[in-house]
């Protein structure tokens, strides 16, 4: 098993450590050379405030794979509809004694919150911009795949860096496995403020692209916009997308990641998206092992 954790709400203040414990952790599960039922008799809840196709079914495949059973919530069909508030919500279901709660939510800092109300283990599937660590470690773990150690790799993310709690978890994991971390994107949507992070902004995805070990396109999140903050989507993929002929200027071993869901040919047209380079599904299929990992060190 890997090191324990008290819960897993963020990548910041987290230690090198424990990233790396929890990623060969994964790397022994995703091989099948054991198969612990650690959860066996357990309950994990999965609390989706927000929508979610991958994470959620993720983190269920992964906890029955650790013998847990697993309760799926979601504000459709739930009291939310009348008004009761998040933690009314919380205290309710860790009530019923779940082990653990896998939670999402619109509000950045809600999982946090929602920890120190509630005894079940926290487990935050992304919070508002704030952050979503699980995505971050199965990222750094595709990666570390294709690229070995990360120390000193350029990894470049593109996009709606000011919307993207992905991105945050992934600056904040890859930085402490060692690698640059590049961010570009249109200049509304890429903060100045991680320049203070050690990240290397830029807005010319051309010139970004140059250097790049790997590169992380993002979706462009419409329900976070508030402003117009980029002009069309024909214009944002000519100038951010990753269009073919874009990758077809990147050397052969650079790889592509997404974590989904895509506009596709918006930020990444369907040919890269679906092409030799993509990374798309491993992301996907590591991701059960990740989060076996995660729940297994909560436990
Ligand atoms: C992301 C999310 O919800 O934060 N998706 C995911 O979990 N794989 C990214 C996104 O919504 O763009």
């Amino acid at each position: 098993m890997a090191d324990r954790l008290p819960n897993l709400l963020a990548i910041q203040g987290m230690t090198r450590a424990q990233v790396d414990s929890l990623l060969d952790r994964a790397a022994r599960l995703e091989a099948g050379a054991e198969s612990p039922r650690s959860l066996q008799g357990k309950v994990v809840a999965n609390l989706f405030f927000e929508d979610s196709t991958r994470t959620r079914s993720s983190f269920e495949i992964a906890a029955k794979r650790l013998g847990a059973e697993v309760l799926n919530w979601t504000t459709r069909g739930s009291s939310v509809s009348k008004g009761e508030t998040l933690l009314d919500t919380v205290r309710n279901i860790d009530a019923m004694g779940p082990h653990a709660i896998v939670m999402r939510h619109s509000s950045s800092g809600a999982a946090a919150l929602a920890a120190r109300h509630a005894r079940a283990v926290m487990i935050n599937a992304g919070d508002g911009t704030h952050e979503h660590p699980s995505q971050a470690l199965l990222d750094a773990f595709t990666l570390k795949l294709h690229l070995g150690s990360l120390e000193g790799k350029r990894i470049l993310i593109v996009g709606d860096i000011l919307h993207s709690r992905v991105a945050r978890s992934n600056l904040r994991c890859l930085q402490l496995l060692g690698a640059k971390v590049a961010l570009c994107g249109p200049p509304t949507l890429v903060p100045p403020e991680f320049a203070a992070d050690g990240a290397e902004l830029s807005f010319d995805l051309d010139r970004a692209l140059e250097g790049a070990d790997a590169v992380m396109m993002l979706r462009v999140q419409l329900e976070r916009q508030t402003d117009a903050l980029f002009p069309t989507a024909r214009e944002y993929a000519r100038r951010w997308g990753l269009t073919q002929a874009r990758a077809d200027q990147l050397p052969p071993g650079v790889k592509v990641l997404h974590p989904g869901p895509m506009n596709r040919n918006v930020e990444i047209a369907t040919q890269v998206a679906d092409g030799p380079r993509s990374l798309i599904m491993e992301q996907v299929r590591h991701g059960v092992a990740v989060r076996m990992a995660v729940l297994e060190a909560c436990a």
